[in-house]
């Protein structure tokens, strides 16, 4: 039997790298996708994934991208994981260049490939029966928090992308899912977040016992897409147990109450 093909975006580093490994060790023909080819090559050589490098807010990259893809292959799984937030800021002193970074990587990337790789999932539906589109989104889209403006809008909006995809796709083979996280203590999203402060950065994840990894994320992938094709997962809403809500975060020990010490 063929192998079933999915494209990661996000491959260089965190949830996008766990996904592309979790792939790989299912059986799957993984891409990866990224801006940065050294660490998408390392990763290409220690799990025998393809690596394309593609910058996914340029459109002319992405048509480039789509069609080394079709060139090379089926495309039986979209996994649009990139994406990220830039600052912390009030709405009142929000900078516009880091509000339209987060809206072009997180919502406009999502639609540039949904455009470009459509076609691509419709003829691997209809040679092998199904195909998927999975993104992550982020608990950002459901709730508002002072300083996530620019993210909250980002996320929302690539959240209601999925949703209007879902919908348009009625009637074909095709799965949409959305996965959206809570906190997970990736290397470089909060880093980037904020500006490269490393110690602002980790105080975010301080005293919180076991902040999702992104293994986790990667592993709730993996069986959206090898649910049996019937199984369409609208939205996975993931959280660490020590978040029971955006925000309710407990920092120290999780520990049963009511049994005395
Ligand atoms: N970490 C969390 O707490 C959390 C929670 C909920 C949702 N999320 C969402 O989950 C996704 C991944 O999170 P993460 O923590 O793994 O983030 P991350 O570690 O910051 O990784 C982001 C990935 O996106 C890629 N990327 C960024 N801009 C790109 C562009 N213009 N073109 C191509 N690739 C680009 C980066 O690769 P290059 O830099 O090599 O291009 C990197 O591989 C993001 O969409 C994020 O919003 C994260």
């Amino acid at each position: 039997m063929v192998s079933r093909r999915a494209v990661v975006t996000g491959a260089s580093t965190g949830i996008g790298e766990a996904t592309v490994r979790a792939l790989r060790a299912s059986g799957w023909d993984v891409v990866g996708v990224a801006r940065r080819e050294e660490r998408l090559a390392a990763l290409a050589a220690e799990t025998g994934a393809s690596a394309i490098a593609c910058d996914l807010t340029d459109q002319d990259a992405v048509d480039a991208l789509v069609a080394e893809l079709d060139r090379s292959g089926p495309v039986h799984a979209l996994v649009q994981v990139a994406g990220g937030a830039r600052g912390t800021d009030s709405v009142a002193d929000g900078s516009a260049a880091d509000w339209q970074w987060m809206f072009d990587a997180n919502v406009l990337s999502a639609q540039r490939l949904v455009a470009g790789l459509l076609p691509l999932l419709r003829r691997a539906a209809e040679e092998d029966g199904h195909a998927d589109a999975v993104f992550v989104t982020s608990t950002a889209a459901q709730v508002a928090y002072p300083g996530g403006a620019g993210y909250n809008a980002a996320k929302a909006a690539e959240s209601m992308l999925v949703k209007v995809l879902r919908q348009e796709l009625n009637g074909e083979p095709i799965r949409v899912v959305e996965i959206a996280p809570g906190m997970v203590h990736t290397e470089e999203f909060t880093l980037n977040r904020l500006r490269g402060d490393s110690v602002a950065a980790e105080s975010v994840y301080a005293g919180v016992e076991e902040p999702l990894l992104a293994e986790d994320v990667a592993d709730v992938i993996v069986y959206a897409l090898s649910a049996p094709r019937r199984v369409n997962l609208d939205l996975v809403t993931m959280r660490p147990v020590a978040q029971s809500a955006q925000h309710l975060l407990a920092r120290g020990p999780l520990r049963p109450r009511g049994l005395g010490d």
